[in-house]
């Protein structure tokens, strides 16, 4: 009889651990996955990343369509109208054929999904739905939620106070929608419901939005969301929420300190950044401590202090997007199987899915000045031939060189398809391009990826369309 029940158990069915299976199984190793949820997907596919793209999207064609702004195109339509409950159920038709599609692919792959939560009882044992199984190796992906703002009740079946999955159901288009974060979640949910036809206000507690990015990328979204007709409060901070029945009063003052002002709102979006999850694991039963920030620490095998243990995706530091999980995911169950499983951390890109798009991958113009000197090249999309002719100019593409080596350090595009062109970007820093080497790579005409062209040659001081 064998020592272990599985090779491989994976906590936690997201993109980092339905990965990690699947590539295990496929390595040849018994492998069953663990998830507490009623489906497979993790918060990718039942309320992160799907459900908010297929609203993004509706909610751009329904602005298209109902504000007129297709009539310079000789487009005209009237009498546009919302028809809420469809959207949000093309929404969950989404979700419902992607988490079947994992589902499927468990099968294929012969991976045992083991409903319910799991808990360590040892380092290769854990108890699912009171069912003892034990492993070689467990791999803890159990991803992250959404983190709490101390003194605001979350409601999501309310619908007043809301977290990013109440704000993927919402059941009517708020009159005024007030977003506590100024980050992801609150410019891409913000942008559904402003699209819908809220008046959304955004609450940020620093002087900027978009913390982390490039500060030319901060600066020119906020120009642009504004233009979009968001209110933008940043230094600010909020320092109570009270509901009173079917809506809310949200009080914020200067985050410096001063007169705090009262916003009535009918919905409030809590969207403040999200936590390791962690709580419940039985931790304490392997001995595996978390660091100062709630998280598991690994080595760049993704193995954890505890032997056998391994961690991944959003529960471990690093940016918390689905494909730096995934791309985890495979790494980790190439080394359990004896190979090497690597992630390059320095190239993981990171998309803003709003209108436009907001896109980068490397290091900043502030991170890249504190390593030494640099070049910078920056073309607008406004000289970009293709977002003319589709008269959507808004944005830039800006590339940072080592001044020395020319190698290219960052890329940063706002741009309509920039989630798309940054992929070029990503694949040329894996390679180790210069600068000089995506200037000199043919880019077919007329698309957005010219201006990727053109910024770098403008590393240079040499673009030819400006
Ligand atoms: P998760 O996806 O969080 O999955 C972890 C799973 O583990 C969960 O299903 C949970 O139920 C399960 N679990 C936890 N504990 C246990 C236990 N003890 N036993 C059994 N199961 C357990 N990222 C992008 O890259 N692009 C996007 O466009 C994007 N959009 C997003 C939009 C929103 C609104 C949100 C909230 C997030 C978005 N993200 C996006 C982030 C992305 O969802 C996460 O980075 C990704 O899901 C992390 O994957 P993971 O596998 O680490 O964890
Ligand atoms: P975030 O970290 O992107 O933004 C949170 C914002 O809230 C920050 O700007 C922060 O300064 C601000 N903030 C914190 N406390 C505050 C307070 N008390 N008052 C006012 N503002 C406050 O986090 P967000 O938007 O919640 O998203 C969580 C994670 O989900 C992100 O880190 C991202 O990785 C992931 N995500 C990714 C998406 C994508 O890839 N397109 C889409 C949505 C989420």
């Amino acid at each position: 009889m064998a020592e272990f029940d599985y090779d491989v158990l994976v906590i936690g069915a997201g993109p980092g651990g339905y990965v990690a299976a699947i590539r295990a199984a496929q390595l040849g190793l018994k492998t069953a996955c663990a998830e507490s949820r009623e489906t497979l997907g993790g918060t990718c596919l039942n309320v992160g990343c799907i459900p908010s793209k297929a609203l993004l999207h509706a909610s751009e064609l329904f602005e298209e369509a109902a504000s007129g702004s297709l009539a310079k195109f000789g487009v005209k339509i009237s009498g546009a109208e919302l028809d809420l409950p469809a959207m949000l159920g093309e929404k969950d038709k989404a979700v419902k054929g992607l988490t079947g599609g994992i589902e499927f692919l468990f099968k294929k792959n012969k991976v045992d999904w083991l409903k319910g939560r799991a808990t360590f009882t040892g380092p290769h044992a854990v108890t699912v739905a009171g069912k003892a199984v034990t492993a070689k190796n467990i791999v803890i992906a159990t991803g992250s939620s959404v983190t709490p703002l101390p003194g605001v009740a979350i409601d999501n079946d309310g619908g007043v106070v809301v977290d990013s999955t109440g704000g993927l159901s919402l059941a009517k288009v708020p009159e005024h929608m007030v977003v506590i974060g100024g980050g992801v979640i609150g410019l891409e949910l913000g942008s559904v419901w402003r699209r819908l036809g809220a008046k959304v206000t955004v609450v940020e507690y620093l002087d900027q939005i978009l913390p982390g990015m490039d500060g030319d990328v901060r600066k020119e979204a906020a120009k642009i969301f504004k233009k979009q007709g968001f209110a933008i409060k940043t230094g600010t901070k909020v320092t109570g929420v009270t509901v009173n029945g079917k809506s809310a009063t949200v009080t914020v003052e200067p985050a410096a300190g001063g007169a705090s002002e009262a916003i009535d709102a009918d919905v409030v979006l809590v969207a403040i950044g999200r936590r390791a999850n962690t709580e419940g694991l039985g931790l304490d039963a392997i001995g595996l401590a978390l660091n100062a920030r709630g998280q598991i620490e690994t080595d760049h095998e993704f193995a954890t202090t505890v032997p056998g243990v391994w961690a991944i995706g959003d529960v471990i530091p690093g940016p918390m997007l689905a494909h730096k999980a995934e791309d985890e995911g495979v790494a980790v169950a190439e080394n359990i199987a004896g190979l090497t499983g690597i992630v390059n951390h320095d190239v993981i890109p990171a998309v803003v899915y709003t209108h436009p798009e907001i896109a980068s991958v490397g290091l900043t113009e502030e991170q890249a000045k504190e390593r030494g000197a640099i070049k910078i090249g920056k073309f607008p999309m406004m000289a970009n031939s293709r977002a003319k002719a589709n008269d959507d100019t808004d944005g830039f593409v800006k590339i940072i060189a080592d001044a020395d080596s020319d190698r290219v350090l960052g890329v940063h595009i706002i741009a309509t398809p920039a989630g798309t062109m940054i992929a070029q970007a990503a694949q040329a820093m894996e390679f180790g391009a210069s600068s000089e080497d995506i200037a000199y790579t043919c880019h077919a005409h007329p698309t957005h990826n010219e201006a990727v062209k053109e910024a770098a040659m403008a590393v240079r001081g040499q673009p030819i369309h400006i």
